[in-house]
């Protein structure tokens, strides 16, 4: 099938090598010339394990192309997904305009009939909106095509975005005409088995995104809050988790405590959700209580560095472990790091950092110039007075801390993940503070 994808980011660059990998001839388009010459040249423009090597294999085989013209992706194509950015606008809301711009584009150059899809995060109702505007820009052009606006919500995890894609848990599409449902379900054929695509209105497809990642990152904050009493009245958050996961109705997903969750999606869909709740004249309690725990959780680390050190750190060398929003990936958006890194620069601490991938995407556009980076675990912790935990690498879970612990100044380690063993750290002589442990500065 000839497909364009329209946006070349983390879900569209992924999606659209998995559609050729799975037989598709697929256009990639992006607005970034730059990212679109790498990607001629085979290099992935972001950090996905297994992407570049699928990239290369499918260009090879001449099934995936990209291009900065949109006419040029759109040609023969029977469907055109938008998988543009959706951030966050400054009230919260989602920020429709690239999908707003993609569909114009699509509408100044289309010439035969074909099925739009939308792959964006985006509020209910947009799909309405397209609609209406693709049908403008059509008598614009006196041009009698059908143009019919389907939603298909992605689902994938950054870091294990190919697996994800490939072998998808459900596909949700949002459709109308049988003979929409018809195709995404010749589409999705080799990646799922049919019981697996859950067809829908358009409506609630939109709804089911949100709804989705508002659960999950509701899991997050109310394990956060169990974290806080568990510090306050000296129990153990990690030992209530495996009490609550072994029951099947909870499960064991999403409910690890530490310094909040970021990324592209949480962060802004529960608030966009809220506000599209809001606009409807609804209270939307939870959502805005799950953001409102999760925005006090990037805090964490920070508070605890002062509960130890006080609020003045001049002179203090504090060694940060991760950068990225989580592991296997270099994805920078909303990540804790940023909150933790700026409320130590502001108290005059001395931050140096290490990620294993995220260091080049933090500098160029996320982090401060003060940050000193460096390339390995021992030059970041020598003569440090404190090492934080950001990002639960693996790499990090395997650390020789009987090795490191000399190169340290003070023997300092605050596990924003709760990834070690409090009980071994404190036998290696570390003072060891970490998320509703009851391990705590002030304690
Ligand atoms: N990243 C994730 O893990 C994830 C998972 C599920 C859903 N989503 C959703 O998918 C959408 C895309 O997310 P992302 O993380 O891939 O974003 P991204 O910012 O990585 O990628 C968006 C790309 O679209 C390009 N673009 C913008 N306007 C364009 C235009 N008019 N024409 C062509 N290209 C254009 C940008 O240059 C960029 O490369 C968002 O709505 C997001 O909420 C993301």
């Amino acid at each position: 099938m000839k497909i364009c994808v329209v946006g070349t980011g983390y879900v569209g660059l992924v999606t659209a090598t998995c559609f050729a990998e799975k037989g598709n001839e697929v256009c990639c388009i992006d607005i970034e010339e730059s990212k679109i010459e790498n990607l001629k040249k085979g290099i992935s423009p972001i950090y996905e394990p297994g992407l570049e090597e699928l990239v290369i294999s499918n260009s090879a085989a001449g099934r995936l192309t990209f291009s900065t013209d949109i006419a040029v992706g759109l040609k023969d194509a029977k469907l055109c997904f938008i998988a543009v950015g959706t951030p966050p606008a400054s009230d919260g809301c989602a920020d429709l305009n690239q999908v707003m711009t993609a569909l114009d584009e699509i509408g100044s150059c289309i010439k035969h009939s074909c099925f739009l899809v939308v792959k964006s995060t985006v509020p209910v109702g947009t799909g309405t909106l397209l609609c209406k505007r693709i049908k403008s820009l059509m008598l614009e052009r006196n041009l009698d095509i059908n143009l019919e606006i389907l939603s298909n919500p992605e689902f994938l995890k950054e870091g294990v975005a190919i697996e994800d894609c490939l072998h998808p848990d459900r596909v949700v599409i949002g459709a109308s005409s049988d003979e929409a449902k018809a195709i995404m379900c010749e589409l999705y054929k080799p990646f799922v088995t049919e019981d697996r695509i859950f067809i829908m209105d358009p409506l609630s497809a939109e709804i089911t995104k949100y709804a989705a990642n508002t659960m999950l990152a509701a899991r997050i904050s109310f394990m956060n809050e169990i974290a806080e009493l568990c510090d306050r009245v000296g129990a153990d958050v990690v030992s209530v988790k495996e009490g609550m996961a072994s029951d099947r109705r909870i499960g064991k997903y999403f409910l690890n405590a530490g310094c909040g969750y970021g990324g592209s999606c949480f962060p802004k869909d529960v608030t966009a959700l809220y506000h599209i709740g809001e606009s409807q004249g609804l209270d939307m309690t939870l959502s805005t209580a799950i953001d409102k725990v999760n925005r006090k959780q990037k805090e964490l680390l920070h508070i605890i560095v002062r509960e130890r050190f006080g609020n003045d750190m001049e002179g203090l060398k504090i060694a940060v472990l991760g950068l990225a929003f989580k592991p296997h990936t270099d994805d920078m958006r909303a990540a804790p790091s940023i909150t933790l890194i700026r409320g130590l620069l502001n108290c005059d601490a001395s931050v140096y950092a290490y990620d294993p991938v995220a260091m080049t995407q933090a500098n160029r556009s996320w982090l401060p110039n003060d940050v000193n980076y460096v390339d390995d675990v021992e030059t970041l912790l020598k003569d440090a007075d404190c090492a934080v935990l950001v990002t639960e690498w693996p790499e990090f879970e395997e650390l020789d801390w009987k090795k490191l612990a000399p190169l340290m100044k003070n023997k300092i380690l605050i596990d924003g993940r709760n990834i070690y063993d409090p009980k071994k750290m404190e036998e290696l002589g570390f003072e060891y503070y970490c998320i509703g442990r009851s391990r705590r500065p002030t304690k």
